[in-house]
């Protein structure tokens, strides 16, 4: 009887789970209306950008070359031979893409600062400087900036004004985009905000909030040459000299803070497959001129992590009590899910999460590397000293997750990962990649839809299933998608104006944001990836995630449909028919251009 019972019940669980499945299924893939109501109060939207991709001007002001401007001109590095010398030309048209960003009607604008635009060259002591800080007694009877013997001769110094000045305006611009009719009521608005910040910080934010990520790949070549950058410790003093700099100079205004983007996914490519400067690795990975593909990517991650810990240490003992901010730091989060039913591929797609997101962010939320990479990696993967780990554990208000898509793992102890040909990713049975295989197809058939990146497949489902991971693993700690975006396969026309499948992709991975929300996951933000199309690495100019065009000869803005759609969204306007409801205008660059003409 009660067998009888039980399978009934079995059996109506198993088609309410079919009806279940079916529902979300198609409400997601085909119709998915998603409203910025179905966000918290207070939630921030925003669009996201970074110096290098979007600047250009590299040598103007008093810029000095970065590790990118000279690999791109190391032929072969970059598709098509691109280079961002001139970029998007952000550098010059800050002033239109803020007016862009102000008629898309986002809360935050994500960007970054260029290294080598605000500590273009190293200081070198003058015999006088060098004589100062030999003696103690002098800093006593002579009035002189103790930072000159912290960091001349040796560290990098001299900040460039023009660089500051170029950022000051980008950050008093944004958050004077609230109908501020003169500069002198946006004082006063300053003012009030920064008293007010006691109370809440949201109330009172009018304009866009920036969200500043200190360092977005790009660093002085100065530094590589010198002590071979992230792979020197040095490395770790040089950045948290930049970070005091940005804090010291804008932190009166900015009040969230990314210290390093994508540590995990930067080691990747610049140390383990080579593609990314400094171009290091070694077979089976890649045949660079130089470098440890085992070992490389683990002590360059090492250094970013203690370059965090040190600075958000001193954003903390000098800075926090007056500037109020927050500070955080961002993973490149793909989701992992196993291959096969097989309990190995499981464990495979856990070990694969542990050694790609939990790699950077046990460190700097329990002080250590995952207890996953201790038991698979030897001696290759590096110790924290016991005050290292002090300051490492609890080093974030924040984490910053940026998810674009979901791979297959396969577990590769057990069976066997030997890649001989192209098709497959080489070093999957090695420990740097936690001996997992990871693949977008599983027997010919992709996860999801292929966009213009390889291994990105459109896989909603996965940004909520990347929030709930964070979500276990790190006590909810808060979050914010720092970003999410669509890039249209290669050379589709539509690209240009009439992007639906970017429109989406984007309602159906924040209809997953929402859910994992709803579920309790505490996220504040969300930005979109990214606000024009710009210069995508080693991509060059080919892969485009931008939801405004740009003109590769004029370099003029123009809205795509999805600009108009998130328009619309921010606007909590109705969401499926981007066409009803366009009460405010969006910038378009190439008619204002051709109006004051
Ligand atoms: C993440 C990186 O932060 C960003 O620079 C890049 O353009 C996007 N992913 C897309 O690949």
């Amino acid at each position: 009887m009660w067998k009888k019972f039980s399978s009934t019940i079995t059996i109506v669980f198993l088609i309410l789970c079919a009806a279940a499945n079916s529902i979300v299924k198609a409400s997601f893939e085909d119709e998915v209306d998603i409203k910025r109501s179905d966000f918290p109060d207070g939630f921030l939207f925003g669009a996201a950008t970074s110096s290098y991709q979007i600047e250009g001007a590299n040598l103007e002001d008093g810029r000095s070359l970065c590790n990118w401007d000279v690999f791109c001109h190391i032929k072969g590095s970059i598709a098509n031979g691109d280079s961002a010398d001139i970029a998007e030309d952000h550098y010059n048209r800050y002033m239109e893409d803020i007016e862009i960003l102000h008629s898309l009607g986002v809360d935050a604008y994500r960007f970054s600062i260029s290294w080598s635009r605000v500590l273009p060259s190293m200081h070198f002591l003058s015999p006088f400087e060098r004589f100062h800080c030999s003696c103690f007694f002098l800093s006593w009877v002579v009035v002189f900036d103790k930072h000159i013997c912290d960091y001349g001769g040796g560290k990098f110094g001299g900040v460039n004004q023009a660089g500051i000045l170029f950022y000051n305006k980008i950050i008093d611009n944004l958050l004077s985009r609230g109908a501020m009719p003169n500069d002198y009521l946006i004082k006063c608005f300053l003012l009030f905000k920064q008293i007010c910040f006691i109370a809440d910080n949201s109330k009172f934010s009018a304009g866009i909030e920036p969200f500043v990520t200190i360092h977005h790949f790009d660093y002085p070549q100065e530094l590589e040459n010198r002590y071979g950058g992230w792979l020197s410790h040095l490395m770790q003093e040089d950045f948290v000299h930049f970070a005091e700099i940005c804090f010291q100079s804008f932190g009166d205004r900015v009040k969230y803070w990314c210290t390093i983007n994508e540590p995990n996914l930067f080691s990747e490519f610049a140390y383990e497959r080579g593609t990314y400067p400094p171009a290091h690795c070694s077979p089976p990975f890649g045949n660079c001129s130089t470098g440890n593909s085992d070992v490389e990517p683990l002590i360059a991650v090492h250094n970013m992590l203690l370059g965090h810990a040190k600075t958000v240490k001193i954003y903390r003992e000098r800075f926090k009590s007056e500037q109020r901010g927050v500070v955080g730091i961002v993973v490149h989060s793909f989701m992992y899910k196993p291959l096969t039913e097989d309990k190995r591929d499981k464990e495979a797609a856990d070990r694969a999460l542990a050694f790609n997101i939990a790699w950077i962010l046990d460190p700097v939320v329990f002080g250590d590397y995952p207890p996953e990479m201790r038991h698979y990696h030897g001696s290759e993967l590096p110790k924290f000293a016991s005050e290292e780990r002090i300051i490492l554990r609890d080093s974030i208000d924040f984490i910053g997750i940026n998810h674009y898509a979901t791979l297959y793992a396969k577990d590769c102890i057990y069976s066997s990962c030997i890649c001989n040909d192209s098709s497959c990713t080489k070093g999957s049975d090695r420990a740097i990649r936690g001996f997992v295989y990871t693949a977008a197809e599983r027997d010919g058939v992709p996860i999801g839809e292929p966009t213009g990146m390889a291994r990105f497949f459109v896989v909603p489902r996965g940004m909520e299933e990347i929030v709930e991971y964070a979500k276990k693993r790190y006590l909810n700690k808060p979050m914010f998608v720092t970003e999410n975006g669509y890039s249209s396969p290669l050379n589709k026309v539509e690209d240009y104006h009439h992007d639906v499948k970017r429109i989406n992709y984007l309602k159906s991975y924040l209809a997953f944001l929402a859910r994992a929300i709803r579920n309790g996951a505490d996220v504040r933000g969300y930005f979109l990836w990214t606000l024009m199309d710009d210069f995508e690495w080693v991509n060059g100019y080919s892969v485009r995630f931008g939801i405004y065009r740009v003109d590769p000869q004029t370099l003029n803005r123009t809205p795509k449909l999805s600009a108009s759609w998130f328009r619309n969204f921010l606007s909590n306007c109705s969401l499926n028919y981007v066409e009803s409801c366009n009460s405010i205008s969006l910038m378009n660059t190439d008619e204002s251009r051709a109006q004051s003409e």
